[in-house]
């Protein structure tokens, strides 16, 4: 069999499966510690939440338990992303209402912990606040091998102490030098944070490989020369059209679109991730740290 042959062989497996999965339901969870991701970055409207949602809805193609958690404050719109219709959100989480394993709704094979507007702060939460969010967490963390976070755009503290005491943070930019300026604000950001995990780089909406391999390979040496941090490379996605059609369809594109060039990409970088760096141990007690309730 020839290479091009194998390799269109894997990609429609791959496409059967994402396809088979979207129609069962998820995994059940059980006990097991899982590896926490954020999808983050500096500028807004990269392409965050249909990374984090697309990468979600792969990954447990592969066979995953994967848990999203939709963390943006401002635009929480993750479940607009997936089509889904969810009966509780983290602020029923948060209030006490709802237990974390009944808030969340089951989607393309993924567990959504779906966002809310309203919260004002993660840092301003109430002492009991703090208390059900990290046990969500833990509790989350113990039932998935995945658990992703779309942690919203910018630098504040919200989102880079969340993107921090991730196991891996994967920092989003466009090719944009304004995209990529704000990226490098934020890799700079989280190189501060005491014990922050891997920062990994993703260029979106590509217009081709060299242009994606130029932008990731410059941010890489400048964040090295000028900030010491080290950046790994963790892949592209191209821009294409099949986004914006799913996103109106109100599915993930690795679903309704999953010939085109976008969920080939993701299809890669979600392999790439599964197969990837090894877990740190200990999000919940950073996330302790973060809540200041101390560990
Ligand atoms: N690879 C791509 N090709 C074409 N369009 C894309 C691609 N990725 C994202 N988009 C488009 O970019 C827009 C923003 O995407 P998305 O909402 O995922 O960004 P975001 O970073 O989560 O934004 P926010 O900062 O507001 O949370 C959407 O309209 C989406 O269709
Ligand atoms: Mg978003």
């Amino acid at each position: 069999m020839s290479p091009e042959t194998l390799q269109q062989d894997q990609a429609a497996e791959l496409r059967r499966l994402v396809a088979q999965r979207a129609k069962q339901a998820p995994r059940a969870m059980t006990a097991s510690s899982a590896r926490v991701i954020a999808v983050t970055s500096g500028k807004g409207g990269v392409g965050k939440t249909n990374l984090a949602v697309n990468l979600a809805v792969a990954a447990a193609a592969y066979g995953k338990r994967v848990a999203l958690v939709d963390l943006d404050l401002g635009l929480a719109n993750a479940d607009v992303v997936l089509g889904a219709s969810p009966k509780a959100t983290i602020a029923h989480v948060l209030s006490g209402r709802v237990n974390i394993l009944q808030a969340l709704t089951p989607t393309h094979g993924v567990m959504l912990l779906a966002g809310a507007s309203g919260i004002e702060s993660y840092a301003n939460l109430t002492a009991p606040e703090r208390e059900r969010l990290r046990d969500a967490f833990g509790r989350l963390a113990e039932r998935a091998d995945l658990v992703i976070l779309d942690t919203g755009a910018g630098i504040s503290r919200n989102v880079i102490e969340f993107a921090a005491a991730a196991d891996e943070a994967l920092v989003v930019t466009t090719p944009e030098p304004t995209a990529l300026v704000d990226a490098y604000a934020t890799v700079k950001l989280l190189a501060r944070e005491p014990d922050a995990g891997a920062i990994r780089l993703i260029v979106n909406q590509a217009a081709d490989r060299a242009e994606a391999d130029r932008v990731s390979a410059g941010l890489i040496s400048v964040a090295r020369r000028f900030l010491q941090a080290d950046v790994d490379r963790l892949g592209y996605v191209l821009r294409d059209p099949a986004v914006g059609r799913a996103v109106m369809a109100r599915a993930p594109f690795v679903v309704a679109e999953g010939r085109g060039a976008a969920a080939e990409c993701v299809r890669n970088l979600a392999a790439r991730l599964i197969g990837g760096v090894p877990r740190r141990r200990g999000f919940v007690q950073r996330v302790f740290q973060i809540l200041r309730l101390g560990a």
